[in-house]
């Protein structure tokens, strides 16, 4: 059962059956025009041998015609009565003493393509035991008219037979040219198909497999074009993903410097703390300068491990009123800007979205952050709702964002253009955004200010 299934699943069964179906068709189109065509001859025939054996009849003397070798003739003939008519009269030549009443009337010079076809599946399917009339032209002579009353039986049992005949033949025509087809089909495309998909198949299982190199083919047709751009892509493919585990082993270790380097500075920063009681004005004096070298080598540590953490963070999301996440935004802003500056909050009360508090307030800031060190001095969170979804920007009247900045904007490390700045701030943000399937994008900027929106699905 199986077995049967995934035979009439492959692409080589289907052509198979296919291919039978269409020479079928094809036979059929063919066989209905000349079983018509054969009766038409058949009956024309048939008129041809009355109008011979009339004129036998007429060359004969009267007298020698007896009645005897009359029903002889007509027998012969498989009719019942043959008429000429040469000019307008008619001539009875030929007739039985009781000819049957014929049932149907068929003249030969009228009708189209169509009803020749349907007499004569009206001849195969009543035509046994009937008797018919056929008017025409005699074939020998075009001027000679014939009528004839015959028995339709013979023509119907060859017409029987030519059908059988054809049946036969088509059956053996399709399945010679089924098999050529089949074979040729199988050999170039079939084959070589199946060959792409395990190898295609034995690659995702395991790209190092080399049983699942493709070869490179020579063929200039379109499987050759596919197995050459599945063996460039495989290439490219397997390449990246070296790529990418020595990128994984090196996270690993930033992590792990990283994580080292944080104790290391938070020992620091505790000598610092007792450097700082030192009576030395000089030690005094260098002090805010180390603590603030330590913040910062604290601060490039925690979000290089943010960001060479695995993965997107893993969210607890909730549904937070929104106005109040901006308010707890400020107290993380305080390093990065003066006391002139304005951090607007202009959220409608009662707006809620859903989201990650922890990570959702690090984008906040992120944003905040970035546009009071490039010297904003408001920045104002606006919130509306549009379409099913949360619209929220960020807007600052700062000198809008640096060439180098625009350029690589959202780039881990590539896109930071201020001094001191590891260019981790928008990376991280958008990440956290696509975390809760949302976006973060740019809407404006220019010497008048910079606008990021941040759209959250309900
Ligand atoms: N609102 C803004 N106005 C003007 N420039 C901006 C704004 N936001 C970002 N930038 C520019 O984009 C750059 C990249 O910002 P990003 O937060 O990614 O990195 P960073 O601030 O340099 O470093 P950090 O990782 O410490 O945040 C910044 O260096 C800054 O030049
Ligand atoms: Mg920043």
């Amino acid at each position: 059962m199986m077995r049967l299934r995934s035979l009439s699943h492959s692409l080589s069964a289907r052509l198979l059956l296919l291919t039978i179906f269409f020479v079928m068709l094809a036979e059929v189109l063919i066989y209905t025009p000349s079983v018509a065509r054969f009766r038409l001859n058949w009956l024309e025939d048939k008129l041809g041998d009355g109008h011979l054996a009339a004129l036998a009849v007429v060359a004969a003397a009267q007298d020698m015609v007896t009645e005897e070798l009359e029903n002889e003739l007509l027998t012969s003939l498989g009719a019942f009565v043959v008429d000429l008519r040469q000019t307008d009269e008619p001539t009875r030549l030929l007739r039985f003493d009781m000819p049957p009443v014929p049932e149907r009337i068929f003249f030969l010079d009228e009708g189209n393509a169509f009803t020749l076809i349907s007499d004569a599946f009206d001849s195969m399917i009543n035509g046994h035991d009937r008797a018919i009339r056929v008017d025409g032209y005699s074939p020998h002579d075009a001027t000679t008219k014939v009528m004839m009353i015959i028995d339709e039986t013979p023509l119907a049992e060859d017409l029987e037979a030519f059908s059988w005949r054809i049946l036969a033949l088509s059956i053996f025509i399709s399945l010679i040219t089924a098999v050529l087809v089949y074979v040729s089909l199988h050999w170039l495309l079939v084959r070589p198909m199946k060959n792409i998909t395990d190898k295609v198949v034995a690659f995702r299982d395991d790209p190092d497999d080399v049983a699942s190199i493709l070869p490179t083919s020579q063929r200039r047709d379109e499987i050759g074009r596919a197995q050459r751009a599945l063996h460039d892509m495989q290439d490219a493919l397997r390449a990246a993903l070296k790529q990418r585990e020595r990128l994984a082993a090196m996270g690993t270790a930033v992590t792990k410097v990283n994580h080292d380097l944080r104790n290391i500075l938070s020992s620091a920063s505790l000598v610092s703390e007792r450097l700082a009681q030192s009576e030395d004005p000089k030690v005094r004096q260098a002090i805010p300068r180390l603590f603030d070298s330590i913040d910062r080598a604290v601060d490039l540590c925690s979000k290089t491990l943010v960001y060479t953490r695995e993965g997107a963070p893993p969210l607890n999301r909730v549904s937070l009123e929104l106005s109040r996440l901006v308010d707890e935004a400020e107290p993380f802003l305080a390093t990065a800007r003066t006391t002139e500056t304005q951090w607007l909050n202009e959220v409608p009360t009662g707006l809620k979205v859903k989201a990650d508090q922890e990570e959702f307030l690090r984008v906040l800031v992120n944003l905040a952050r970035n546009a009071f060190q490039a010297g904003a001095m408001t920045v104002t969170v606006r919130a509306s709702v549009v379409d099913s979804a949360t619209q929220i920007d960020i807007a600052d009247d700062g000198p809008g964002l640096p060439p180098r900045a625009r350029e690589h904007l959202f780039q881990p490390f590539a896109g930071s253009a201020r001094p001191g700045g590891t260019g981790l701030g928008l990376a991280i943000a958008r990440e956290i955004v696509s975390a809760h399937r949302g976006q973060l994008s740019l809407v404006e900027s220019d010497a008048s200010g910079t606008t990021f929106r941040i759209t959250l699905s309900r």
